[in-house]
């Protein structure tokens, strides 16, 4: 049994319970801080969950809305290279290969290299952060992230002033279901203008829950920009690249017309076949996953982080550039 466990009287079979989420983020609060070595080596090679060890600093990027269930958020994603059905990422998890990993920085920056997981997480504290993702498909979820801010990584690697955008890749697994078939053009790629990558918004997970990054989510490192469309947040990345050209994204590069390099959430602005102005959310756990949506909710333009972050567009054209 873990430590965390002992401590809090806990069975292993309890895991996903919501009683338990609640006693371990308590526990959480009150644990002493083990340092930022505890969250080093991370990685979960299987779907199960394995709790994060070390302090989570709680932050003030939170909300008073439900949570979605751990269940729920680790039951019904996206992630194509395991599959396109909700039910796949999770049914293949075990197929990902998270163990070693390393990360590629690349481009218009002084620091350029491979770096370990390790590397890369060294010199992170770990913080909660509970943010709405909302899905293109109009369903949304809220989910306490656990990582740190994607400029404190990106500062670590020099950017010259030729970095006007950064890439990032995901691993390609020959042998992933997905991959596979060809579902996209891989590897699944997106892109964020620097500014937008340097917001103190945008993020950097390792972890969701207080748990190690499910494979499902994008093990065992995942980028979380929460007032964007979900595709924009790419899962297990490895590479970094620092570019002065606005990098191709997978989903705009299979469908321009529908997927715009931007995407920032907007119900004014209709997806071609479908509205986006309102959506499901996943929240409670109890019952099977359509009994967990929500009756739709109103979607809020940048997913409700406009006080934040709409100064970032200011005189753009918000219908052309989507
Ligand atoms: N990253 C990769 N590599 N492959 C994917 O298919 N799907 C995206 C995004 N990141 C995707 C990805 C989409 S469409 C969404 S909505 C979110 O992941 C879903 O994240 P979640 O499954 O953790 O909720």
């Amino acid at each position: 049994m873990r430590d965390w466990m002992k401590l809090a009287g806990i069975s292993p079979d309890e895991i996903t319970d919501k009683a338990v989420f609640e006693k371990r983020r308590q526990l959480m609060r009150a644990s002493v801080a083990a340092g930022v070595g505890g969250f080093i080596g991370g990685g979960v090679t299987s779907a199960s969950a394995a709790p994060l060890s070390g302090d989570i600093i709680k932050t003030d990027w939170t909300t008073d809305e439900e949570h979605t269930s751990f269940d729920a958020a680790t039951s019904y994603n996206n992630f194509y290279e395991l599959g396109t059905a909700k039910e796949d990422p999770k049914r293949h998890a075990r197929r990902l290969k998270t163990e070693p990993w390393s990360v590629r920085v690349e481009g218009a920056c002084e620091k350029p290299g491979t770096y370990t997981l390790e590397d890369i997480l060294k010199p992170h504290a770990i913080e909660e952060r509970v943010y709405r993702l909302r899905c293109v498909e109009a369903w949304s979820m809220v989910i306490p992230w656990n990582g740190f801010a994607l400029a404190d990584l990106l500062k670590r690697f020099e950017p010259t002033s030729a970095a006007k955008y950064v890439a990032f890749e995901t691993v390609v697994q020959d042998d992933l279901p997905g991959v596979r078939r060809n579902v996209l053009d891989w590897p699944y790629r997106e892109g964020l203008r620097i500014d937008e990558a340097m917001h103190p918004l945008s993020f950097m997970a390792i972890g969701m829950y207080g748990e190690h990054m499910p494979n499902q989510n994008g093990a065992p490192i995942r980028l979380v920009v929460p007032w964007k469309y979900g595709y924009k947040s790419i899962k297990s990345v490895v590479t970094i690249r620092f570019q002065e050209e606005t990098p191709e994204t997978s989903w705009n590069l299979s469908q321009p017309s529908e997927y715009g390099f931007f995407s920032n959430v907007n119900p004014d602005r209709s997806h071609p076949r479908w509205s986006q102005a309102k959506e499901r959310r996943l929240a409670g756990d109890s019952g099977g996953l359509s009994a967990l949506f929500t009756p739709k909710i109103d979607t809020r333009f940048m997913n409700g982080y406009a006080e934040e972050v709409a100064g970032l567009y200011a005189g753009m054209d918000l219908q052309k550039f989507h």
